[in-house]
């Protein structure tokens, strides 16, 4: 029905125009009263041995929306009452920004992919907060914080510190963003001897501000070398971080067989063709930390087989985003649905006992 849908209608509608359609849709779903709760009885996963204890929270599931969809977190509760475990929100910035000029999202159907040039449009981490202050218990929220376009690389820390100190109350989790590609200069920040301070100046910032120690994790791109995600990777552990998402959207485009006009478009690859890279980057992490970090897997993933891959590899969390505009508003209930099928059906009793 949804497939119909996207080939006939929403593919012909500007990306963007249906994103923001989409959002004004779901925040009328969330001020219905009692709607979430009703959704979230729904679709939310129910079967308890797809249930996921890390980062001192309990998912209901381990699927989650990644960052990006729900930038100013406007939508988060409906989205949660949609069968995701968790919605990430943001990336929010330290100050309200315009981003780029449009267009600045792509579909490349043929590819099962997204580019987007997005540039952290956002309404900055005070009215972030201002909205997650009222927020209901139901839905766990991370929030992810980037740095504003504005601000120079040399005073990133005082933005990112900034937003966590204002956002870190209201977070379930919190994630440092250094690998948007969207934003100049902003993966220079994935280099250890910047990542080092910036992390620590940010852990500080979240324990003066909130009452609990909130999960702490760095988000990082498909792009890095492989000695580069060893150092984040020791990096993380050395700092006593909780988590790594991996990954971000890829400045790549190999093997693409959309139009090359399209392909050419500047921006951030998201979708299948992140698939390979993220799991790879999944497994090094995993082989790299142990069972020392929580691993957040992104990138690729489109069905409960790629789940229960990624949860195989070592993944304690997964989250997606491209599968979702293209598998529409019922993919990640069906998704986590399929996965307990999947599970049950292995040699294995729980997701904890088969996390690889
Ligand atoms: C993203 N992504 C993203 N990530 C992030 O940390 N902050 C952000 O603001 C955004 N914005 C954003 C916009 C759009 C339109 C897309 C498609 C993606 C990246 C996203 O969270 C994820 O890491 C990648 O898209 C890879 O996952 P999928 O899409 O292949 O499941």
């Amino acid at each position: 029905m949804y497939r119909l849908l996207f080939s006939t209608v929403i593919s012909r509608v500007p990306a963007e125009a249906v994103h923001h359609l989409t959002l004004r849709g779901l925040r009328l779903v969330q001020a219905v009263p009692g709607a979430p709760a009703l959704l979230r009885r729904a679709l939310a996963p129910r079967d308890p041995a797809l249930a996921v204890r890390a980062l001192g929270l309990e998912f209901p599931g381990p699927l989650g929306l990644a960052a990006g969809f729900d930038k100013d977190a406007v939508a988060y509760e409906a989205l949660g009452g949609f069968g995701f475990g968790h919605v990430e929100i943001g990336t929010v910035t330290g100050r309200a920004q315009p981003g780029n000029p449009r267009p600045r999202l792509f579909r490349l159907p043929r590819d099962r992919a997204i580019i987007n040039r997005m540039g952290f449009n956002n309404e900055g981490s005070a009215a972030a907060a201002r909205r997650l202050r009222s927020r209901r218990p139901g839905t766990i929220v991370g929030v992810n914080i980037g740095k504003t376009k504005a601000v120079p690389e040399e005073d990133a820390a005082a933005d990112y510190v900034a937003s966590a100190e204002r956002l870190a109350p209201h977070a379930d989790y919190l994630v440092v963003n250094v690998s948007s590609p969207n934003t100049p200069g902003l993966r220079n920040l994935q280099a250890v001897e910047h990542l080092r301070p910036l992390l620590a100046a940010v852990r500080e910032a979240a324990d003066r501000a909130a009452p609990r120690r909130v999960p702490l994790l760095v988000k990082i791109a498909p792009d890095l070398a492989d000695d580069d995600v060893d150092a984040v990777a020791d990096l993380a552990l050395e700092l006593g971080l909780d988590g790594i998402i991996a990954t971000n959207t890829t400045i790549a485009r190999e093997g693409l067989a959309s139009d090359p006009e399209l392909v050419k478009e500047t921006g951030g690859l998201s979708g299948a063709p992140v698939k390979a890279r993220s799991l790879e980057v999944l497994r090094r992490l995993r082989a790299r930390t142990g069972d020392r970090l929580v691993l957040i897997s992104v990138g690729g993933v489109e069905s409960a087989d790629d789940v229960w891959e990624r949860i195989r590899a070592g993944a304690t969390l997964v989250q997606a985003y491209t599968a979702m505009i293209y598998g529409g508003p019922l993919w990640a209930a069906r998704t986590q649905r399929e996965l307990a099928r999947r599970l049950r059906g292995s040699a294995f009793r729980t997701l904890d006992d088969a996390r690889g």
